[in-house]
């Protein structure tokens, strides 16, 4: 098979080019990505030496560039992870996120609809379905809890999953739509929680933590999100969302209390700060669907999770101070100087 991957030189897409290649030997895997700010060439570097991957420097907003590489490369499926993904940056700077997570998913159905395509899938969040309450530990989102989004980025998210089924419905496009969880570990940009306070935490950095720290995620390492995937595009039913998450949910204050324990650090290092505006309480996922239809469980448990992703950022130094001595910088400063 040919399977497109948007996205892949980002956190979880590249993950999932990994996890593609070392699983299914007999695929050719189409990496698609624009290199924004969070697309990384120097974390595809192992899969450019596979003749089973090839990479194309193209934006899913463009038609014309889109359109050529499906003609050429006659895809059996993609799987697109393709999009801005920070909440902060949807923020501060909207627009951006309606283009590439709106627009550029309709160029990608497009091209599907005019090529042929086995399986289109959107890779969306759990952040369109809003948030739960900190006092109903009873509450979960299942797929049929109605869509409710708090920022710019789960607003488009969502408005991209409304497309994909409405192309689904209207043209019989055969799709396919999961909704995660937060996921943590390698090749993780260190604008995200985990691995900002890893990185700040070994620069004895202050560790920003918005509001009280109450706020609850639900932790899924990022391997377990591309096991799911896998299952879903070769076994899910077309048309369908699955929910994904292992029901591991964390206070942001618990998460950066535990980075500085295992990195040694003192608390003291924790600085509360402003909160983000619409900050969504609490994140939780029921995965039923997808044990019950296609046996989906988590394998990594959150003390091991946590442990092999610090080890990564100890071992992988050069990759992310490369990244935070570059523009970065400049986002941080913006981000926090007057939080
Ligand atoms: P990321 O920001 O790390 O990576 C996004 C990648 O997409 C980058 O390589 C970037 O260069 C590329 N990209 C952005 N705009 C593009 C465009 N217009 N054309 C081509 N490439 C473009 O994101 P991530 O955390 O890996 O998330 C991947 C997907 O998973 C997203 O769709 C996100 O909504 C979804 N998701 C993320 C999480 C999470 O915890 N990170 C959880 C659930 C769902
Ligand atoms: P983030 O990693 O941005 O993921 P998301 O907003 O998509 O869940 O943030 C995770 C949680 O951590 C969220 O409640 C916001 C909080 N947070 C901080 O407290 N400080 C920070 O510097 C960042 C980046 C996030």
């Amino acid at each position: 098979m040919n399977i497109i991957v948007t996205g892949g030189a980002g956190f979880i897409g590249s993950n999932f080019v990994y996890y593609m290649l070392d699983r299914h030997p007999e695929d050719r895997i189409l990496c698609i990505d624009c290199l924004t700010y969070a697309g990384n060439m120097s974390t595809l570097a192992r899969a450019m030496e596979n003749p089973r991957f090839t990479f194309y420097k193209t934006n899913i907003c463009d038609r014309a560039g889109i359109y050529e590489i499906f003609e050429k490369e006659h895809p059996d499926m993609v799987v697109n992870f393709a999009a801005e993904s920070h909440v902060d940056r949807s923020i501060e700077t909207p627009e951006i996120f309606l283009q590439t997570n709106i627009l550029g998913t309709q160029v990608l159905m497009d091209a599907c609809r005019k090529y042929g395509i086995e399986r289109y899938h959107q890779v969306s969040t759990d952040e369109v379905y809003g948030d739960l309450p900190l006092d109903r530990p009873d509450l979960f989102f299942t797929e049929k809890t109605p869509i409710h989004t708090s920022s710019p980025y789960s607003a488009s998210k969502a408005s991209a999953d409304l497309l994909v089924q409405a192309y689904h419905r209207t043209y019989g496009l055969p799709v396919s739509i999961s909704r995660c969880s937060n996921n943590y570990g390698p090749y993780h940009f260190p604008e995200k929680l985990i691995p900002l306070m890893i990185a700040n935490a070994l620069n004895d950095k202050p560790l920003p933590v918005y509001g009280t720290g109450e706020n609850v995620r639900d932790w899924l390492y990022v391997e377990d999100h591309c096991k799911a995937i896998d299952l879903i595009i070769h076994k899910g039913r077309v048309g369908e969302v699955y929910n994904i998450g292992g029901h591991n949910e964390m206070k942001n204050i618990d998460i950066v209390k535990l980075i500085c324990a295992k990195l040694g650090k003192s608390e003291e290092l924790i600085t509360f700060v402003g909160d983000r505006k619409g900050h969504d309480l609490r994140y939780a996922i029921d995965p039923t669907k997808i044990h019950d239809e296609l046996g989906w469980l988590p394998e990594t448990r959150f003390a091991d999770g946590i442990d092999k992703t610090i080890e990564w950022y100890l071992s992988h130094k050069s990759w992310w101070e490369t990244i935070i001595s570059g523009e970065y910088r400049n986002y941080y400063e913006r981000m926090y100087a007057n939080r």
